[in-house]
């Protein structure tokens, strides 16, 4: 999917805010070399790099790659796919941040990422898990039922305990710590919030249709998910996070 990253900069960055949570789990140390898988655009990797590790950032987006190079000049980024990437230099921890849910090939991602570990090398990873925006993802489908006919198919797929710590302990690795909780997450811009998230999010969806089918989808599904969704002037999205611990064999 194409990434608009000046839109995710400015209304999505609640992602990255969150993230700080887990750049603290993973505690990392001056001098440590860091690898931030599906890094977007840099923030967490700058926020990593500031207590003097060496991050590299990692992101099949060229567009994120080049606007988290363009803001953080002191730390590496490269374009590389999460599921088929491969690094001489091995790392002392792997995190990564509301990026896994979008890789398609988990174990792929999961065999890289435990090949680019030093044994013992931390792995701390936060990402949509088994259930996550249940509702507002079923609200879009039925949208786009509605206007246009057609069944979508999302691109993203949410893990749960079991399926990502079975895949972690194929690999080489020990799972210290795997959590599945709800974080209700407040859309910025009021009643514009859902409309960007869907222009952010659900491009590969919309990217088919006319623009008069595009705002008549989005007018669908704001319709359908108000009463759900839509508290005291905000969309508060149904984010469910699948938070992981380990480390390499
Ligand atoms: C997530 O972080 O859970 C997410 C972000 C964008 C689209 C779908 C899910």
């Amino acid at each position: 999917m194409q990434w608009n990253s000046a839109l995710y900069q400015d209304k999505h960055a609640f992602v990255f805010k969150y993230g700080e949570d887990v750049v603290q789990l993973l505690a990392p140390q001056a001098g440590e070399r860091i690898l931030d898988v599906g890094c977007g655009t840099g923030h967490l990797s700058n926020v990593i790099a500031h207590t003097g590790a060496k991050v590299v950032g990692i992101d099949n987006s060229a567009d994120m790659i080049a606007s988290a190079t363009a803001s953080f000049p002191g730390v590496t980024f490269q374009v590389a796919d999460a599921a088929d990437f491969n690094f001489f230099e091995l790392f002392d921890a792997i995190f990564s941040n509301a990026a896994l849910h979008w890789v398609r090939d988990a174990e792929g991602a999961v065999i890289c990422m435990s090949r680019a570990l030093k044994s013992g090398g931390r792995f701390v990873v936060e990402m949509g898990g088994n259930g996550n925006i249940e509702k507002l993802t079923r609200g879009i489908g039925d949208a786009v039922r509605e206007v246009v006919g057609a069944e979508v198919d999302h691109g993203r797929h949410y893990p749960s305990i079991s399926e990502y710590t079975t895949l972690l302990e194929r690999h080489g690795m020990v799972v210290s710590n795997a959590l599945l909780f709800d974080r209700p997450t407040v859309f910025a811009d009021g009643e514009l919030g859902l409309r960007n998230w869907i222009n952010q999010f659900e491009q590969a969806v919309l990217r088919d249709f006319s623009s008069e089918q595009q705002v008549e989808i989005i007018r669908v599904a704001e319709g359908k998910l108000r009463d759900q969704l839509f508290r005291d002037g905000n969309w508060v999205a149904d984010y469910k996070r699948l938070r992981i611990v380990a480390h390499k064999r």
